[in-house]
């Protein structure tokens, strides 16, 4: 049987971020996938979770099962950490399960939403291309609402597009940092969002993966506080890979928020029902290590500085990105400064793309999205904007 199973291509992301590997030339510019690099190209620890960890490190005394739903010291303060000035109104109807990862939480969320609601989910295009992949994997029916582009998010098309949204469908929106674009709803957006899904019925997925490194934590909770005072039935799929570097440690969360305690007891159950026969139970490390540093006000205080300073790099080298565009006549990207987070669409076609590679050893993905985190210092930027500037003349 194996002999006739066909070829799969490379994963868009982490396939073509092995292929970059292998590119031995030193000028080699990495802006595959969505991981924080520094000047020398590593990805380093924060300062408060090297700590944390070797914490946890010598406090391993247990080495038995975590329960189904995972760690409870991490799920209590994720969940505070989530929801935060919203938490203590919704205490007792909220939930949160640990998950490997902020793609174990979608997975979760998509089997989930296969067994108790319509088996109908709404992505944004574009989107993550893991999405789909997640959605269909776990068995829902996968429907597109129109976003945006590369330059901004279309705000009427959302609306129009998710107004034929079913009773228990899942709408998925990026709570901030939109994965390729950059671009957010703004307030106002969000709070008619917030009003049409909630007449709908829907269930609102929030794919908070990069929350802290939009404009702060306080900014990017945004669209959680407002879905959360419109009352509709919230999932949000959580994430400390990019916030705290535990990439590897696979550490992420679903946090639910249901109209009554009695629906957020069942809709846990169900939950847990789906994560027994997928993984059984969390790997405890890197959640124990994320559970100290939420929970330390000292480690905390200083993590919060961090991630602020992740973010002003971001938006630094937003700025100059722009700079360096315009002070080469090259009109591509030119709302990339008011945009959000790690992720830009270049707006290069596949030929420029191409040479990009062949020429300057710059990857960016195939449909042009750029991780500016990949930038690491001005000389990447320069060499950056500069085969920008050739590929497009
Ligand atoms: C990305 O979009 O590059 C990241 O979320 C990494 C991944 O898993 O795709």
């Amino acid at each position: 049987m194996f002999a006739d199973v066909p070829a799969t291509p490379p994963d868009p992301i982490l396939g073509l971020s092995a292929i970059v590997k292998g590119d031995e030339r030193r000028e080699r510019i990495d802006l595959t996938a969505g991981v924080y690099r520094d000047a020398t190209g590593s990805t380093p620890p924060f300062e408060t979770v090297e700590a944390a960890t070797r914490a946890v490190v010598d406090d391993m005394q247990d080495w038995g099962y975590l329960p189904i739903a995972g760690h409870r010291g991490y799920r209590d303060r994720v969940s505070r950490f989530v929801l935060a000035d919203a938490y203590d109104s919704v205490a007792d109807r909220s939930w949160c399960v640990q998950s490997p990862g902020g793609t174990g939480a979608l997975a979760v969320a998509s089997a989930f939403a296969r067994r108790v609601a319509s088996g109908t989910i709404w992505l944004p295009a574009p989107t993550w291309p893991n999405h789909p992949a997640i959605a269909r994997q776990g068995g829902l029916d996968v429907r597109t609402y129109r976003y945006g582009d590369e330059t901004a998010v279309w705000g009427d098309a959302v609306l129009e597009d998710l107004a034929a949204a079913g009773a228990g469908d899942v709408i998925l929106v990026h709570a901030c940092c939109h994965n390729p674009t950059g671009n957010d709803p703004d307030a106002e957006l969000w709070a008619d969002l917030a009003a049409l899904l909630r007449d709908r019925g829907a269930v609102v997925l929030l794919d908070a993966a990069y929350l802290g490194l939009g404009r702060g934590f306080a900014a990017d909770r945004c669209a959680v506080d407002v879905m959360v005072a419109a009352g509709v039935d919230l999932l949000v799929a959580v994430s400390f890979s990019k916030t705290m570097s535990l990439y590897r440690e696979r550490v992420g969360a679903l946090v639910g928020v249901a109209p009554t305690a009695a629906a957020a007891a069942n809709t846990l159950g169900n939950v847990e029902a789906v994560v027994r026969p997928m993984y059984s139970n969390p790997p405890a490390f890197g959640a124990r290590v994320a559970a100290t540093v939420l929970g330390d006000p000292g480690l905390r205080g200083r993590w919060e500085t961090e991630v602020a300073a992740l973010q002003e790099r971001l938006a630094a080298i937003r700025r100059q990105v722009a700079a360096g565009l315009a002070a080469r006549g090259v009109d591509l990207m030119p709302t990339i400064e008011h945009q959000a987070g790690m992720f830009a669409m270049t707006g290069l076609d596949a030929d420029a793309v191409g040479r990009l590679r062949s020429q300057f050893a710059i990857y960016v993905l195939d449909n042009g999205r750029a991780n500016l985190a990949g930038l690491a210092d001005d000389a990447a930027i320069d060499a950056f904007c500069t085969a920008v500037a050739t590929v497009t003349s």
